[in-house]
Protein backbone atom coordinates (compact mmCIF):
# COMPACT_ATOMS: atom_id res chain seq x y z
CA UNK A 1 0.00 0.00 0.00
CA UNK A 2 1.86 3.57 -0.99
CA UNK A 3 0.75 6.05 1.56
CA UNK A 4 0.58 10.51 0.43
CA UNK A 5 0.14 13.45 2.37
CA UNK A 6 -3.45 14.96 2.78
CA UNK A 7 -2.75 18.21 1.29
CA UNK A 8 -1.04 20.29 3.83
CA UNK A 9 -2.66 18.26 6.77
CA UNK A 10 -0.02 16.35 9.27
CA UNK A 11 -2.05 13.28 8.03
CA UNK A 12 -0.12 10.46 5.39
CA UNK A 13 -3.21 8.20 4.54
CA UNK A 14 -3.13 5.09 2.24
CA UNK A 15 -4.19 5.25 -1.40
CA UNK A 16 -7.34 3.07 -0.36
CA UNK A 17 -9.40 3.96 1.92
CA UNK A 18 -11.85 1.73 3.67
CA UNK A 19 -15.82 3.24 2.70
CA UNK A 20 -18.18 2.11 5.88
CA UNK A 21 -21.17 3.38 4.35
CA UNK A 22 -22.12 -0.38 3.41
CA UNK A 23 -21.39 -1.91 6.55
CA UNK A 24 -24.40 0.60 7.78
CA UNK A 25 -27.00 -1.45 5.96
CA UNK A 26 -29.07 1.69 5.26
CA UNK A 27 -29.13 1.88 1.34
CA UNK A 28 -27.20 -1.85 0.93
CA UNK A 29 -29.95 -4.21 1.74
CA UNK A 30 -28.47 -4.65 5.22
CA UNK A 31 -25.28 -5.69 6.63
CA UNK A 32 -23.63 -8.13 9.24
CA UNK A 33 -21.82 -6.88 12.43
CA UNK A 34 -19.24 -9.06 13.25
CA UNK A 35 -18.35 -9.32 8.90
CA UNK A 36 -17.47 -5.96 9.27
CA UNK A 37 -15.88 -6.00 12.08
CA UNK A 38 -13.67 -9.33 10.09
CA UNK A 39 -13.50 -6.97 6.91
CA UNK A 40 -12.12 -3.69 8.71
CA UNK A 41 -9.41 -5.87 10.77
CA UNK A 42 -8.81 -7.24 6.99
CA UNK A 43 -8.34 -4.19 5.68
CA UNK A 44 -6.11 -2.63 8.31
CA UNK A 45 -4.05 -6.01 8.14
CA UNK A 46 -3.35 -5.19 4.42
CA UNK A 47 -2.38 -1.29 4.69
CA UNK A 48 -5.74 0.57 4.69
CA UNK A 49 -5.13 1.93 7.54
CA UNK A 50 -7.98 4.81 6.99
CA UNK A 51 -11.66 4.74 7.50
CA UNK A 52 -14.39 7.14 6.29
CA UNK A 53 -17.75 6.65 7.82
CA UNK A 54 -20.75 9.35 8.47
CA UNK A 55 -22.94 9.28 11.38
CA UNK A 56 -25.91 9.30 8.98
CA UNK A 57 -24.40 5.48 7.38
CA UNK A 58 -26.93 3.15 9.16
CA UNK A 59 -28.00 6.32 11.09
CA UNK A 60 -25.27 5.86 14.07
CA UNK A 61 -24.62 2.11 13.46
CA UNK A 62 -21.46 2.43 11.00
CA UNK A 63 -19.97 4.77 13.48
CA UNK A 64 -20.32 1.81 16.14
CA UNK A 65 -19.17 -1.10 13.87
CA UNK A 66 -16.17 0.68 13.32
CA UNK A 67 -15.44 1.97 16.92
CA UNK A 68 -16.13 -1.62 18.02
CA UNK A 69 -13.52 -2.54 14.95
CA UNK A 70 -10.92 -0.54 16.15
CA UNK A 71 -11.28 -0.64 19.94
CA UNK A 72 -7.63 -2.52 19.94
CA UNK A 73 -5.89 -1.06 17.37
CA UNK A 74 -6.86 2.94 17.46
CA UNK A 75 -3.53 4.34 17.48
CA UNK A 76 -3.21 2.45 13.93
CA UNK A 77 -5.85 3.85 12.33
CA UNK A 78 -6.79 7.12 10.73
CA UNK A 79 -10.44 7.78 10.89
CA UNK A 80 -12.35 10.18 9.11
CA UNK A 81 -16.30 11.05 9.73
CA UNK A 82 -18.69 14.00 9.15
CA UNK A 83 -20.93 16.31 10.35
CA UNK A 84 -23.61 17.95 8.82
CA UNK A 85 -26.33 15.37 7.94
CA UNK A 86 -29.06 15.46 11.20
CA UNK A 87 -31.66 12.52 11.37
CA UNK A 88 -31.78 12.60 15.15
CA UNK A 89 -32.79 15.73 15.63
CA UNK A 90 -35.09 18.20 12.70
CA UNK A 91 -32.41 20.52 12.27
CA UNK A 92 -31.95 22.64 9.32
CA UNK A 93 -33.15 22.14 5.63
CA UNK A 94 -35.19 19.00 5.17
CA UNK A 95 -32.88 17.25 2.76
CA UNK A 96 -34.39 13.62 2.17
CA UNK A 97 -36.97 10.37 3.48
CA UNK A 98 -35.51 7.30 3.65
CA UNK A 99 -36.69 4.08 5.52
CA UNK A 100 -33.38 2.67 8.03
CA UNK A 101 -31.72 -0.75 7.63
CA UNK A 102 -34.38 -1.88 10.23
CA UNK A 103 -37.68 -0.36 8.44
CA UNK A 104 -37.83 2.48 10.44
CA UNK A 105 -38.92 5.54 8.71
CA UNK A 106 -36.05 8.78 8.82
CA UNK A 107 -36.07 12.27 7.71
CA UNK A 108 -32.60 13.83 6.93
CA UNK A 109 -31.61 17.38 7.03
CA UNK A 110 -28.88 19.48 6.02
CA UNK A 111 -27.19 21.47 9.03
CA UNK A 112 -24.06 22.93 9.46
CA UNK A 113 -24.80 25.23 12.24
CA UNK A 114 -21.99 26.34 15.14
CA UNK A 115 -23.78 24.35 18.04
CA UNK A 116 -25.21 21.24 15.74
CA UNK A 117 -21.73 20.48 14.77
CA UNK A 118 -20.45 20.67 18.45
CA UNK A 119 -23.32 18.21 18.97
CA UNK A 120 -22.50 16.30 16.00
CA UNK A 121 -18.76 15.54 17.04
CA UNK A 122 -19.62 14.65 20.83
CA UNK A 123 -21.40 12.09 19.67
CA UNK A 124 -19.99 10.83 16.99
CA UNK A 125 -16.80 10.10 19.66
CA UNK A 126 -19.08 8.48 22.10
CA UNK A 127 -20.48 6.34 19.07
CA UNK A 128 -16.74 5.17 18.49
CA UNK A 129 -15.62 5.28 22.13
CA UNK A 130 -12.61 7.56 20.68
CA UNK A 131 -11.07 10.52 21.93
CA UNK A 132 -10.29 12.20 18.49
CA UNK A 133 -11.26 12.39 15.12
CA UNK A 134 -8.62 12.22 12.70
CA UNK A 135 -10.69 14.43 9.50
CA UNK A 136 -13.69 15.81 10.26
CA UNK A 137 -15.56 16.77 6.96
CA UNK A 138 -18.71 18.56 6.27
CA UNK A 139 -20.67 15.62 4.59
CA UNK A 140 -22.95 17.83 1.86
CA UNK A 141 -22.84 21.70 1.84
CA UNK A 142 -25.75 23.31 3.92
CA UNK A 143 -26.53 26.86 2.12
CA UNK A 144 -28.36 27.94 4.61
CA UNK A 145 -25.60 28.55 7.35
CA UNK A 146 -22.44 31.04 6.65
CA UNK A 147 -19.71 28.71 5.46
CA UNK A 148 -17.27 31.32 8.00
CA UNK A 149 -19.96 29.58 10.97
CA UNK A 150 -19.24 26.06 10.14
CA UNK A 151 -15.48 26.64 9.53
CA UNK A 152 -15.11 28.65 12.83
CA UNK A 153 -17.07 25.75 14.79
CA UNK A 154 -14.53 23.16 13.43
CA UNK A 155 -11.58 25.21 14.23
CA UNK A 156 -12.95 25.39 17.95
CA UNK A 157 -13.15 21.75 17.76
CA UNK A 158 -9.90 21.93 16.68
CA UNK A 159 -8.22 23.38 19.47
CA UNK A 160 -10.21 21.45 21.76
CA UNK A 161 -8.44 18.61 20.44
CA UNK A 162 -11.33 16.98 19.30
CA UNK A 163 -10.42 16.89 15.53
CA UNK A 164 -6.82 17.05 13.91
CA UNK A 165 -7.73 18.20 9.95
CA UNK A 166 -10.38 19.99 8.29
CA UNK A 167 -12.12 18.88 5.34
CA UNK A 168 -15.30 18.79 2.88
CA UNK A 169 -17.36 16.77 0.66
CA UNK A 170 -19.70 18.10 -2.30
CA UNK A 171 -18.25 21.18 -2.18
CA UNK A 172 -17.66 22.98 -5.22
CA UNK A 173 -14.63 25.06 -5.70
CA UNK A 174 -16.04 28.48 -5.01
CA UNK A 175 -17.12 26.98 -1.60
CA UNK A 176 -14.00 25.51 -0.92
CA UNK A 177 -12.63 28.93 -1.84
CA UNK A 178 -15.13 30.35 1.10
CA UNK A 179 -14.05 27.50 3.31
CA UNK A 180 -10.07 28.31 3.14
CA UNK A 181 -10.93 31.93 3.84
CA UNK A 182 -12.80 31.55 6.65
CA UNK A 183 -10.20 28.91 8.29
CA UNK A 184 -7.45 31.09 7.74
CA UNK A 185 -3.38 29.91 8.29
CA UNK A 186 -5.31 26.02 8.84
CA UNK A 187 -5.07 24.23 6.01
CA UNK A 188 -8.43 22.70 4.34
CA UNK A 189 -7.27 19.56 4.49
CA UNK A 190 -9.42 17.65 1.70
CA UNK A 191 -12.59 17.14 -0.42
CA UNK A 192 -14.86 14.19 -1.01
CA UNK A 193 -15.95 13.95 -4.26
CA UNK A 194 -17.61 11.65 -6.66
CA UNK A 195 -15.32 10.41 -9.13
CA UNK A 196 -15.15 7.39 -11.04
CA UNK A 197 -14.99 5.92 -14.98
CA UNK A 198 -18.25 6.50 -15.46
CA UNK A 199 -18.60 10.22 -13.47
CA UNK A 200 -15.93 12.46 -14.35
CA UNK A 201 -17.63 15.50 -13.77
CA UNK A 202 -14.63 16.40 -10.67
CA UNK A 203 -12.03 16.10 -13.39
CA UNK A 204 -13.45 19.73 -15.02
CA UNK A 205 -12.64 22.22 -12.15
CA UNK A 206 -12.03 20.42 -8.80
CA UNK A 207 -9.44 17.72 -9.30
CA UNK A 208 -7.04 20.43 -10.86
CA UNK A 209 -7.89 23.01 -8.48
CA UNK A 210 -6.83 20.36 -5.80
CA UNK A 211 -3.56 19.58 -7.71
CA UNK A 212 -2.82 22.91 -8.18
CA UNK A 213 -3.56 24.18 -4.49
CA UNK A 214 -2.08 20.83 -2.24
CA UNK A 215 -5.72 19.85 -1.67
CA UNK A 216 -6.53 16.39 -0.70
CA UNK A 217 -8.97 14.94 -3.09
CA UNK A 218 -10.29 11.59 -1.52
CA UNK A 219 -12.78 10.96 -4.01
CA UNK A 220 -15.94 8.18 -3.03
CA UNK A 221 -17.66 5.59 -5.09
CA UNK A 222 -14.31 4.56 -6.92
CA UNK A 223 -16.38 1.79 -8.28
CA UNK A 224 -19.13 2.54 -9.09
CA UNK A 225 -21.23 1.24 -6.00
CA UNK A 226 -19.63 -2.17 -7.17
CA UNK A 227 -20.39 -2.09 -11.11
CA UNK A 228 -16.87 -1.58 -12.45
CA UNK A 229 -16.09 -4.47 -10.42
CA UNK A 230 -17.21 -6.49 -13.52
CA UNK A 231 -19.14 -8.90 -10.97
CA UNK A 232 -22.54 -6.89 -11.49
CA UNK A 233 -24.08 -9.30 -13.90
CA UNK A 234 -27.29 -9.32 -15.92
CA UNK A 235 -28.34 -12.00 -13.42
CA UNK A 236 -27.61 -10.16 -10.09
CA UNK A 237 -30.42 -9.49 -8.27
CA UNK A 238 -30.33 -6.52 -5.39
CA UNK A 239 -32.62 -6.60 -2.42
CA UNK A 240 -35.57 -4.66 -2.22
CA UNK A 241 -34.38 -2.11 0.49
CA UNK A 242 -30.85 -2.14 -1.93
CA UNK A 243 -30.97 1.65 -3.52
CA UNK A 244 -28.77 -0.07 -6.21
CA UNK A 245 -31.86 -1.38 -7.77
CA UNK A 246 -32.89 2.18 -8.97
CA UNK A 247 -29.23 3.32 -9.72
CA UNK A 248 -29.35 4.93 -13.46
CA UNK A 249 -26.20 2.79 -14.22
CA UNK A 250 -27.08 -0.59 -12.42
CA UNK A 251 -30.06 -1.10 -15.39
CA UNK A 252 -29.80 -3.99 -17.17
CA UNK A 253 -28.67 -2.37 -20.90
CA UNK A 254 -26.10 0.01 -18.74
CA UNK A 255 -24.49 -3.49 -16.47
CA UNK A 256 -24.04 -4.96 -20.31
CA UNK A 257 -22.36 -1.71 -22.02
CA UNK A 258 -20.13 -1.35 -18.71
CA UNK A 259 -18.98 -5.26 -18.76
CA UNK A 260 -18.36 -5.42 -22.23
CA UNK A 261 -16.12 -2.14 -22.06
CA UNK A 262 -14.12 -3.83 -18.78
CA UNK A 263 -14.22 -7.43 -20.63
CA UNK A 264 -12.22 -5.76 -23.85
CA UNK A 265 -9.90 -3.62 -22.39
CA UNK A 266 -9.71 -4.00 -18.58
CA UNK A 267 -9.28 -7.39 -18.37
CA UNK A 268 -6.46 -7.83 -20.69
CA UNK A 269 -4.55 -5.48 -18.32
CA UNK A 270 -5.53 -7.01 -15.25
CA UNK A 271 -4.25 -10.46 -16.63
CA UNK A 272 -1.00 -8.64 -17.31
CA UNK A 273 -0.64 -7.86 -13.62
CA UNK A 274 -2.12 -10.92 -12.44
CA UNK A 275 -4.54 -8.68 -11.05
CA UNK A 276 -8.91 -8.78 -10.87
CA UNK A 277 -11.11 -5.83 -12.79
CA UNK A 278 -11.92 -4.30 -9.58
CA UNK A 279 -8.19 -3.57 -8.60
CA UNK A 280 -7.01 -2.08 -11.98
CA UNK A 281 -10.50 0.11 -11.72
CA UNK A 282 -9.06 1.30 -8.29
CA UNK A 283 -5.19 1.82 -9.35
CA UNK A 284 -6.59 3.66 -12.18
CA UNK A 285 -8.57 5.75 -10.22
CA UNK A 286 -5.69 6.61 -7.51
CA UNK A 287 -3.13 7.13 -10.90
CA UNK A 288 -5.42 10.37 -11.65
CA UNK A 289 -4.31 13.77 -11.48
CA UNK A 290 -5.26 15.38 -8.13
CA UNK A 291 -6.44 12.42 -6.91
CA UNK A 292 -4.75 11.70 -2.79
CA UNK A 293 -6.94 8.93 -2.52
CA UNK A 294 -10.26 6.43 -3.40
CA UNK A 295 -12.72 5.42 -1.13
CA UNK A 296 -13.61 2.06 -1.40
CA UNK A 297 -16.43 0.41 -0.05
CA UNK A 298 -16.34 -3.16 1.48
CA UNK A 299 -18.28 -5.50 3.32
CA UNK A 300 -16.31 -8.75 3.42
CA UNK A 301 -12.54 -9.37 4.63
CA UNK A 302 -12.32 -10.92 0.90
CA UNK A 303 -13.28 -7.64 -1.00
CA UNK A 304 -11.40 -5.48 1.69
CA UNK A 305 -8.02 -7.36 1.34
CA UNK A 306 -8.85 -7.26 -2.82
CA UNK A 307 -9.17 -3.79 -2.12
CA UNK A 308 -6.30 -2.91 -0.40
CA UNK A 309 -4.08 -4.88 -2.77
CA UNK A 310 -5.17 -2.59 -5.28
CA UNK A 311 -3.03 0.08 -3.73
CA UNK A 312 0.12 -1.83 -4.76
CA UNK A 313 -0.01 -1.74 -8.63
CA UNK A 314 1.23 1.18 -10.91
CA UNK A 315 -0.58 1.33 -14.12
CA UNK A 316 1.98 2.35 -17.23
CA UNK A 317 0.97 5.50 -19.08
CA UNK A 318 -0.23 3.60 -21.93
CA UNK A 319 -2.51 1.39 -20.07
CA UNK A 320 -4.42 4.50 -17.93
CA UNK A 321 -4.81 6.20 -21.72
CA UNK A 322 -6.42 3.17 -23.02
CA UNK A 323 -9.02 2.89 -20.03
CA UNK A 324 -9.75 6.32 -19.82
CA UNK A 325 -10.24 6.67 -23.97
CA UNK A 326 -12.42 3.25 -23.63
CA UNK A 327 -14.42 5.14 -20.88
CA UNK A 328 -14.83 8.14 -22.71
CA UNK A 329 -16.02 6.71 -25.52
CA UNK A 330 -18.91 4.89 -23.35
CA UNK A 331 -22.11 6.72 -23.34
CA UNK A 332 -24.67 4.81 -20.93
CA UNK A 333 -28.56 5.50 -21.25
CA UNK A 334 -30.72 7.57 -18.64
CA UNK A 335 -27.49 7.71 -16.74
CA UNK A 336 -27.58 10.61 -14.14
CA UNK A 337 -24.92 13.23 -13.84
CA UNK A 338 -23.25 13.24 -10.37
CA UNK A 339 -25.34 15.64 -8.17
CA UNK A 340 -22.06 15.79 -6.32
CA UNK A 341 -20.91 18.50 -8.50
CA UNK A 342 -23.63 19.90 -10.96
CA UNK A 343 -26.85 20.10 -8.77
CA UNK A 344 -24.57 21.95 -5.86
CA UNK A 345 -23.34 24.67 -8.42
CA UNK A 346 -26.12 24.94 -9.89
CA UNK A 347 -27.84 25.59 -6.72
CA UNK A 348 -25.40 27.48 -4.92
CA UNK A 349 -25.46 30.25 -7.85
CA UNK A 350 -28.97 30.26 -7.86
CA UNK A 351 -29.52 30.78 -4.49
CA UNK A 352 -26.14 33.14 -3.14
CA UNK A 353 -25.06 34.03 -6.21
CA UNK A 354 -21.47 31.76 -6.00
N1 LIG B 1 -19.27 12.02 0.81
C1 LIG B 1 -20.28 11.44 0.24
O1 LIG B 1 -21.33 12.06 -0.03
C2 LIG B 1 -20.18 9.97 -0.08
C3 LIG B 1 -21.12 9.37 -0.93
C4 LIG B 1 -20.96 8.02 -1.23
C5 LIG B 1 -19.91 7.30 -0.66
N2 LIG B 1 -19.03 7.90 0.19
C6 LIG B 1 -17.91 7.16 0.81
O2 LIG B 1 -17.24 6.44 -0.18
C7 LIG B 1 -17.25 5.04 0.12
C8 LIG B 1 -17.24 4.22 -1.14
O3 LIG B 1 -18.32 4.56 -1.99
P1 LIG B 1 -19.53 3.58 -2.26
O4 LIG B 1 -19.69 2.68 -1.09
O5 LIG B 1 -20.66 4.42 -2.72
O6 LIG B 1 -19.12 2.75 -3.54
P2 LIG B 1 -17.90 1.86 -4.05
O7 LIG B 1 -16.75 1.92 -3.17
O8 LIG B 1 -17.74 2.24 -5.47
O9 LIG B 1 -18.55 0.39 -4.02
C9 LIG B 1 -18.64 -0.32 -2.85
C10 LIG B 1 -19.40 -1.61 -3.09
O10 LIG B 1 -18.84 -2.34 -4.16
C11 LIG B 1 -18.84 -3.73 -3.87
N3 LIG B 1 -17.43 -4.17 -3.81
C12 LIG B 1 -16.43 -3.60 -3.11
N4 LIG B 1 -15.28 -4.28 -3.29
C13 LIG B 1 -15.57 -5.29 -4.11
C14 LIG B 1 -14.80 -6.33 -4.64
N5 LIG B 1 -13.51 -6.44 -4.36
N6 LIG B 1 -15.42 -7.22 -5.48
C15 LIG B 1 -16.73 -7.09 -5.77
N7 LIG B 1 -17.52 -6.12 -5.27
C16 LIG B 1 -16.93 -5.23 -4.45
C17 LIG B 1 -19.50 -3.90 -2.50
O11 LIG B 1 -20.90 -4.10 -2.68
P3 LIG B 1 -21.58 -5.57 -2.75
O12 LIG B 1 -20.66 -6.54 -2.16
O13 LIG B 1 -22.85 -5.43 -2.03
O14 LIG B 1 -21.81 -5.73 -4.22
C18 LIG B 1 -19.28 -2.53 -1.89
O15 LIG B 1 -20.21 -2.21 -0.89
C19 LIG B 1 -18.47 4.87 1.04
O16 LIG B 1 -18.37 3.70 1.83
C20 LIG B 1 -18.38 6.15 1.86
O17 LIG B 1 -17.39 6.01 2.86
C21 LIG B 1 -19.15 9.23 0.47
Amino acid sequence: MRHRSLGRSELQVPVVVFGAWAIGGWYWGGSDDDQAVRAIHAAIDHGMNAIDTAPVYGFGRSEEVVGRAIRDRRERVIVMTKIGLRWDKARGEPYFETVDQDGVKRSVFRHAGAASIQEEVEASLARMQIAHIDLIQVHWPDLATPVAETMGALLELRAQGKVRAIGVSNYTVAMMQEARAALGPVPLASVQPKYNLLAREAEKELLPYCAAENIGAIVYSPLEQGLLTGRVTASRTFAVNDGRQKRATFTPENRALVNACLDRVVRPIAEKHSATIGQIVIAWTVAQRGVTSAIVGARTSEQAIENARAGAIELIPGERADIRAAFAALHLSGALAPRSHSLWKALAKKILGR
